[in-house]
């Protein structure tokens, strides 16, 4: 009797991994996502706050290139609003050409990060800002005085500040330009179609998008890319498995957060990006080395779990990442420039 006995729970083997193949239980498939994730949670802002007003002036500040050292760098010059607020080049360019050593991220749900850069070696989006100014591969001010000067030859800025920073006797100066511009960073949050299912649309998702997101969690993928960001809560290694550089081809191996703690446990260690907006902003990784956002998906999968996925797995993956896609906020261009001193 051993034999059939055999059969019949090969044949429930069978049946039973055939039935995994079904269309995903979309309740279910809501249950573990819910685990993982949570949905974005935009907060309007009350006209005429204090916090509306300092965001309207960091929407001017963002986008004037009259701060930079050649005059045609803005933050937006690396944060496109046609790129959904990165650049698509491997490596940013600043001031008079020169190259950052890293690829733009989309500052789009930026606030949401636990630290900023890939490295982490930005605690805030006001610091971030604070020291976009002196980049040599940004803004390219020698000092702060000199970036401020800048604005106060604008002559509206003045006004601008003192009715955004009440209290200060010179409100023009590093700290404000940093509360401004963060200010603003904190209006750019994008919902997607993903916080629809999150909130308990069950059927939010495309058959493909949800088939995605199942892999996506069982695959390991949400151990680290996880919470309201998708990512941008841990720092990991890149290439738990198996070196980086020899999947992505990383002419020079960047070492992350060791270059920035001195300590060798840091050895490529990076900020897990947020992946929301992730089907937009290619190319990826720090360095900008991959252009295809498939083939990064499978680069994760061997380097960071150790497991090989389909063409099949990783289109579904790259579908659900399209779910991640939010609008660009009606708020992300540039306002009409203030006038040069003496302009009539
Ligand atoms: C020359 C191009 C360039 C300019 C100008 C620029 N950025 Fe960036 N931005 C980058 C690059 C490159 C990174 C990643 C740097 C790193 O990780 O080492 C980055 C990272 C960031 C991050 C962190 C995002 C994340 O996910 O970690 C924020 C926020 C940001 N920039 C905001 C700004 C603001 C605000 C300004 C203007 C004050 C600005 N940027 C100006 C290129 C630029
Ligand atoms: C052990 C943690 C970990 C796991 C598991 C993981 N990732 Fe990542 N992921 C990272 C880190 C760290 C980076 C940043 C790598 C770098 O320095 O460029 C990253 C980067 C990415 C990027 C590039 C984002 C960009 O804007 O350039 C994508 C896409 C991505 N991961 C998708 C996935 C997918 C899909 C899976 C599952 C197959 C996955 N990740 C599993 C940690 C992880």
């Amino acid at each position: 009797m051993r034999f059939p006995t055999l059969l019949v729970s090969l044949t429930a083997a069978i049946l039973s991994n055939s039935a995994r193949a079904e269309p995903i239980d979309a309740k279910k498939l809501l249950d573990a996502a819910q685990q993982s994730f949570q949905p974005l949670a935009p907060t309007p802002l009350a006209k005429d706050s204090l916090q509306a007003v300092r965001a309207e002036l960091g929407r001017r500040l963002f986008f004037e290139n009259r701060v930079s050292m050649d005059g045609n760098v803005s933050c937006s010059h690396c944060h496109l609003p046609d790129k959904q607020a990165s650049d698509g080049l491997p490596k940013a360019i600043g001031v008079f050409g020169k190259e950052n050593p890293r690829n733009a991220p989309s500052i789009f749900n930026a606030a949401l990060n636990f630290k900023q850069h890939w490295r982490g070696d930005r605690e805030s989006l006001e610091e971030q800002a604070e020291k976009s100014l002196l980049g040599p591969a940004s803004f390219g001010n020698p000092d702060q005085a000199s970036a401020m000067g800048k604005l106060k030859a604008i002559p509206a800025y003045a006004g601008a500040f003192a009715k955004a920073f009440p209290d200060d006797k010179d409100p023009i100066n590093p700290k404000n330009w940093g509360t401004a511009v963060a200010a603003f960073e904190w209006t750019l949050l994008t919902p997607s179609k993903f916080d629809a299912f999150l909130s308990g649309d069950a059927n939010a998702l495309s058959p493909q998008e949800a088939a995605g997101l199942s892999k996506f969690i069982d695959t390991g993928c949400a151990t680290c890319h996880n919470g309201a960001g998708v990512g941008g809560n841990s720092f990991q290694k890149f290439g738990v498995t198996g070196d980086y550089w020899k999947e992505t081809g990383s002419k020079t191996p960047d070492k992350g957060r060791a270059d920035v703690t001195k300590d060798d446990a840091d050895l490529y260690v990076f900020k897990v990006p947020s992946l929301r907006n992730a089907a937009k902003t290619a190319p990826y990784f720090h360095d900008g080395s991959v252009e295809d956002l498939a083939r990064a998906v499978k680069i994760m999968g061997k380097v960071q779990l150790g497991k090989t996925l389909s063409d099949k797995d990783a289109a579904d993956i790259v579908a659900f990442l399209g779910s991640l896609t939010g609008a660009v906020p009606a708020n992300y261009s540039a306002p009409e420039p203030y006038p040069d001193a003496g302009a009539k």
